[in-house]
């Protein structure tokens, strides 16, 4: 028998919308699921994620008279533009993910590049279907995030928009609006594949995690068995 390599570990994403429950049913995952990891995107920690989290807590519709800014204020930051942020962010981490994988670690990871495509589709006239290229367009939006590693799993906590503006802190940051979240919603739904399992937001806390933990179970024991992907979107 030759000696086995490190059985990979598995690479589960969350996505959906503000205030849908991730963050708690990510760090729910992270504490049940035994050799796992929790990252979240945005990495508010590094150089582009600390423009982002500025560029988070401007209302969209003064950025650029915010009172921090007075003594030089800088021009609001293009849609473009703080899309390709939030794409070098998650680039930043590929290469330290897929070290984690392939030394047998499952890392969970807190929004991605669905996230990526899915706001800034919303900006371009929601959804981006049609077959839409140019502007901000989803196939334009998906475009700098790929070739990222593929999730094994993504687990879409499932929340409508009105239900998720009457959770706790709603509103606190630039996206948080029931409109732009409805368009959010519409275009997370044209980014599902198979790999996407949806689960209902709105079940209680407990109900939610055992559903997410038996999926992620199962996901993590065939993990070992197929290669790590580096082909997100190609
Ligand atoms: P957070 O609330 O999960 O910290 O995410 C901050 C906001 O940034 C949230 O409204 C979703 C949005 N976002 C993007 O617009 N593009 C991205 O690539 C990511 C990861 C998040
Ligand atoms: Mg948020």
């Amino acid at each position: 028998q030759q000696p086995q390599p490190p059985r990979r570990g598995a690479f589960i994403v969350f996505e959906g919308i503000d205030r849908c429950g991730k963050s708690t049913q990510t760090a729910l995952l992270a504490a049940s699921l035994p050799n796992s990891l929790l990252r979240r995107f945005p990495d508010r920690t590094t150089k582009t994620g600390a423009i982002i989290s500025s560029y988070l807590s401007h209302p969209s519709s003064s950025s650029a008279s915010s009172p921090s800014a007075a003594a030089t204020p800088s021009p609001p930051l293009p849609d473009e533009a703080i899309h390709l942020l939030f794409s070098a962010n998650r680039w930043e981490s590929a290469a330290s993910l897929t070290a984690l994988l392939r030394a047998g670690t499952n890392v969970i990871v807190d929004r991605y590049a669905y996230s990526g495509a899915a706001y800034t589709a919303a900006k371009g006239g929601g959804g981006g279907g049609g077959g839409v290229a140019g502007g901000l367009g989803l196939e334009w939006c998906k475009a700098p995030d790929r070739g990222l590693p593929t999730p094994d799993l993504v687990v879409y906590v499932d929340v409508a928009p009105a239900v998720a503006a009457a959770r706790a802190g709603y509103g606190e940051e630039r996206y948080e609006r029931i409109e732009f979240q409805e368009k959010v919603a519409a275009a997370f739904a044209e980014l599902r594949d198979e790999r996407w399992v949806v689960v209902d937001g709105t079940r209680p806390v407990e109900e939610v995690q055992r559903t997410i933990e038996k999926v992620a179970r199962e996901v993590v024991a065939k993990a070992g068995m197929e290669p790590l992907r580096e082909d997100l979107w190609c």
